[in-house]
């Protein structure tokens, strides 16, 4: 099927919150694909299981300002029934795909969780920008290996730029971090990393229970974890120790849930704070924090790394509402020199080096490949499991106590 050059066409698959926007937080892949494309972008179509959501997210959109975008827009089940199409000569191939489906149907070569290959096997050449995690499945062991497979597959067979959603590499302070840990040759001697989260707004029920969702760790602290590594180097994971805040325990107790957490068995309920200790492959140490202890709508997000001489402390790395902010201390100084970025948006900077990587524009380059994030998927896992064996460790010496009496 023949196009105009300077289109550019795209499907987008799931059409939930990160795809289409949520009042919860910043990000939204149409958004900010209207915003780098412009009326070039041509949405051919939406792929979703639940074809509601599809048509409530194109409804909105045919009464907005980048409707020409999304004029000849389909909903369908699944790629396969678009690749039809393209084979028909009835919707040309697309540039790229946009994934922002949960991570249970991808991340693994098992079928249903297999999305990345059925992609593959439809369109070999076309770029695709998955959300993160890689995936989550259960077993852990299975699902960090099929997810290191699924990296190895897409390595070997994939022939087009794949970015995972590690958005927060993309922020104005973290480049500029990485750039003077590179120009100045250090060596990162320790890292804390603390993602405390706003919990008000959090309402889907998945999202509150670890057996679904697997947990704030896995699906959520991924960011600030991936993070460490970008900025810190790989972590051998058999360093990890951890430990968790339970629900059920005193200081779990939340006051501001807006869902019904009843309908979630008491040992499948996410744990209010999860802290944990590593060492980097280096010998560098590494300190973390992840908590749902906050009301109003803004996370605490914050990363502080030391290098010999330098002290680098990055903040409102996930506000709304405050401009993301680096202070920086150096050989030669007790003063901190402050950074502030205001109108930052990582997701945008990410979505544009996607699209440049596409089209060789000016910023191709992908800070978060699939192998990458696979890593950080196993980083996460490890630290869920860790935390959860010292609490059984916990129970077992007080006596084998029943879970609900402690
Ligand atoms: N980078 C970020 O800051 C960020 C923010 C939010 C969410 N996310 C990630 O985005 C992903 C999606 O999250 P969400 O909040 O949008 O979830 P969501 O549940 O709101 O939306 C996902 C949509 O995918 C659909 N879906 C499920 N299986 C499908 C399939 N096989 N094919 C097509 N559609 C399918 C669902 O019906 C749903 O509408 C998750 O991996 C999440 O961690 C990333």
């Amino acid at each position: 099927m023949s196009t105009s050059t300077n289109e550019f066409h795209v499907i987008m698959v799931g059409a939930g919150f990160a795809m289409f926007g949520t009042p919860e937080g910043p990000w939204n892949i149409a958004k900010r694909a209207e915003a780098k494309l412009g009326e070039r972008l041509k949405v051919d179509a939406v792929i979703e299981v639940d074809p509601k959501r599809a048509e409530a997210a194109l409804k909105i959109k045919s009464e907005g300002p980048h409707k020409s975008s999304y004029e000849n827009t389909v909903i369908l089940p699944s790629v396969a029934e678009f690749k039809k199409l393209v084979d028909q000569g009835k919707a040309p191939e697309p540039r790229a795909i946009f994934v922002a489906t949960p991570p249970t149907v991808r991340g693994s070569t098992l079928p249903g969780k297999d999305l990345e290959i059925q992609l593959n096997r439809a369109f070999p050449n076309v770029a695709i920008f998955f959300e993160k995690p890689v995936a989550t499945g259960k077993p852990w062991e299975e699902s960090v290996g099929e997810a290191l497979k699924v990296s190895e597959y897409l390595k070997a067979n994939h022939k087009a730029p794949i970015s995972i959603g590690y958005v927060l590499r993309y922020l104005k302070i973290v480049q500029q971090v990485k750039k003077i840990i590179e120009e100045n040759n250090l060596t990162v001697m320790a890292t804390n990393a603390r993602f405390v989260v706003a919990y008000e707004l959090a309402v889907k029920t998945d999202w509150w229970n670890k057996d679904i969702q697997l947990g704030p760790v896995i699906e959520q602290a991924t960011h600030i974890c991936d993070l460490v590594r970008f900025l810190g180097g790989e972590i051998d994971f058999n360093t990890i120790s951890a430990h968790a805040l339970e629900a059920h325990e005193k200081p779990g107790q939340l006051s501001k849930k807006n869902f019904d957490e009843s309908v979630i068995p008491d040992h499948l309920r996410i744990p209010r704070a999860t802290s944990a200790s590593w060492k980097y492959e280096s010998g560098a140490v590494g300190i973390f924090l992840h908590s749902t202890a906050l009301h109003g709508t803004d996370y605490e997000v914050q990363l502080e790394v030391y290098a010999d001489g330098y002290s680098f402390v990055l903040q409102n790395i996930f506000g709304t509402s405050k401009a993301p902010e680096l202070l920086v201390r150096r050989p030669g100084s007790d003063e901190f020199e402050k950074t502030v970025t205001p109108g930052d948006d990582a997701y945008q900077t990410e979505m544009n080096h996607f699209i440049d990587a596409i089209e060789g524009g000016a910023e191709p380059e992908i800070f978060s490949s699939y192998e990458d994030a696979a890593k950080t998927y196993e980083m996460t896992w490890v630290i869920r499991n860790s935390a959860e064996n010292a609490n059984s460790k916990i129970k077992e010496q007080k006596g084998g106590k029943s879970y609900k009496l402690w």
